[in-house]
């Protein structure tokens, strides 16, 4: 058997190739139209991770010229005031997407307050009706959810045909799983996704062209579930112990990226593969929901 050694899909380079693009847009709507796009963000509470990644979206709303307004929830608030700060960025015409952060704080109850996010803010992609329409050929939804566009974006951009593969999912999350299910479908992919249920999982896995991994398992996907030639675009970021880093550990994909990137076609590597890209899809979002609040 031939040992192929994986392309590297590099999501760093092409996240950046997609906000330098955003920029650029972000710009020429400001000079023509004389509007700025506005994200809005939403954090309740003090996790320290979801902090850090609500900074982090900040961050590169700056770098595009996007305008972000942070809003930030003591752990406690009730529904009612998470309810209230939704309410009043729905109805502001200077916020074109809201994000709220999740998790949230298990006392609160999520559906409800999402449900409060308009379709047309919908920027995270979660609102049922753009989930829904992700499944529905000919008729995209104004927002896909960034992570799964992300996963789409970089085997767009690395010329890998979908239409006629079959594609593996591997966890059917709605915030990954289903949705990049669907739009693999929409792609005329043939489907499978597999769950802590499938029986012969590593078998079906083996009959991949395509693999998408999203269960938050660390270094699931071994070589031997791997067809030679195929494609893995890995959604994990797990930490894992590590003795020999001086932190005493490190961050690995749901993929074992050293087995399985002799036998790939193409892999992306973690961290610098699909996590870049979220970030990337978000900001292209926006801009879209400023360009469409003009219509
Ligand atoms: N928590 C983890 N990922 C995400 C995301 O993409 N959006 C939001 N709103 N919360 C998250």
């Amino acid at each position: 058997m031939p040992v192929i050694m994986a392309q590297l899909i590099d999501g760093v380079t092409i996240a950046a190739q997609i906000r330098a693009e955003v920029k650029d847009q972000v710009a020429e709507m400001k000079r023509t139209l004389g509007i700025t796009p506005g994200l809005a963000t939403v954090l309740v509470g003090e996790d320290p991770a979801s902090a850090t990644y609500v900074r982090s979206k900040h961050k590169a709303c700056e770098e595009a010229g996007i305008a972000s307004f942070g809003h930030v929830l003591p752990k406690d608030a009730t529904q009612e005031q998470v309810a209230a700060v939704l309410t009043e960025l729905a109805a502001n015409p200077n916020v074109h997407g809201i994000l709220m952060q999740l998790p949230l704080p298990k006392h609160l109850n999520e559906d409800p307050l999402l449900a409060l996010i308009p379709q047309h803010k919908d920027v995270d992609g979660f609102h049922p009706s753009n989930l829904g329409l992700l499944g529905v050929k000919g008729k995209p939804p104004p927002f896909a959810a960034c992570t799964p566009a992300g996963c789409i974006e970089l085997l767009e951009r690395t010329g890998v045909s979908i239409a006629g593969k079959r594609a593996v999912v591997l966890g059917r999350s709605t915030i990954v799983g289903l949705p990049v299910s669907l739009m693999l479908l929409t792609r005329d992919a043939t489907v499978t996704m597999c769950h802590s249920r499938t029986v012969n999982l590593a078998s079906v896995v083996r009959e991949a062209d395509i693999i998408i991994a999203a269960i938050g398992k660390p270094l699931f996907v071994t070589a031997d579930m791997v067809k030679p030639g195929a494609v893995v675009i890995d959604v994990g970021i797990n930490r894992i112990a590590d003795p020999s880093r001086k932190s005493g550990s490190r961050l690995v994909g749901d993929v074992d990226f050293d087995a399985v990137a002799p036998i790939a076609s193409a892999i992306t590597p973690v961290p610098g593969g699909v996590g870049p890209m979220t970030i990337a899809m978000l900001l292209k979002n926006t801009l879209k929901a400023a360009k469409q609040s003009q219509k």
